[in-house]
């Protein structure tokens, strides 16, 4: 059910889904401008900007990654894993037509923090430019491997930075519910 409050950044915050089935249609550039600008709005630590973003736009590109995420995962007997992904879409990506990409320097002490608080709004840019998107770790086995080198070197993360996590935005292709809220996670102390 979609969010009912005329506040546009709660009803982003609240409509956000995983998508996980994109339309065969590329982002216009005015689009990709956008999610480049959300980007540098970013905060991080001390405001070292460290994180880097690589945006891919190519077809091909996203299609070896997922190809090299199932491999890792074949390799590493994950068949729960993988049964997951083939459960779900022949890509690890879902089809989306832009794979974003963020590393951090492997000794950055925020790096996971900035990037999630990076990889998140980059989702909401989304939501609120009514495009889908699915934050996906997973992408991370492509560089864990005996190969990484050179899924590394063909996303341009730079020598000394570490994936931290990899968000897939397209136009949406289904709607979905949201998940099972726990508000028994929350507690207030007054
Ligand atoms: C750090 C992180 C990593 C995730 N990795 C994946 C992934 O590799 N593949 C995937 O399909 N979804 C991935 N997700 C999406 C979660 O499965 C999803 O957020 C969760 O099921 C809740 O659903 P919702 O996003 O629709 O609210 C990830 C989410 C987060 C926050």
């Amino acid at each position: 059910m979609a969010a009912n409050t005329s506040n546009t950044v709660i009803k982003a915050i609240l409509d956000r889904r995983s998508i996980r089935s994109f339309e065969n249609r590329d982002l216009t550039q005015e689009e990709i401008e956008q999610l480049r600008q959300a980007v540098m709005a970013v905060p991080t630590a001390m405001n070292m900007q460290e994180l880097k973003f690589t945006f891919i736009l190519n077809h091909n590109v996203i299609e070896e990654l997922s190809l090299e995420v199932v491999k890792q995962l074949e390799l590493s007997g994950d068949t729960l894993a993988l049964e997951r992904i083939r459960g779900r879409h022949p890509s690890v990506f879902y089809g989306a037509p832009l794979l974003i990409i963020i590393s951090a320097p492997a000794d950055s002490h925020y790096g996971q923090v900035d990037g999630g608080i990076a990889v998140q709004t980059l989702a909401l840019a989304a939501q609120g430019m009514g495009l889908g998107s699915c934050i996906i770790g997973m992408a991370g086995h492509a560089f864990t491997g005996s190969r990484s080198r050179k899924y590394r070197d063909l996303v341009h993360i730079p020598q000394g930075h570490d994936f931290i996590i990899s968000i897939a935005v397209g136009h949406p292709a289904i709607s979905k519910e949201a998940h099972e809220n726990k508000p028994e996670n929350i507690t207030f102390v007054r």
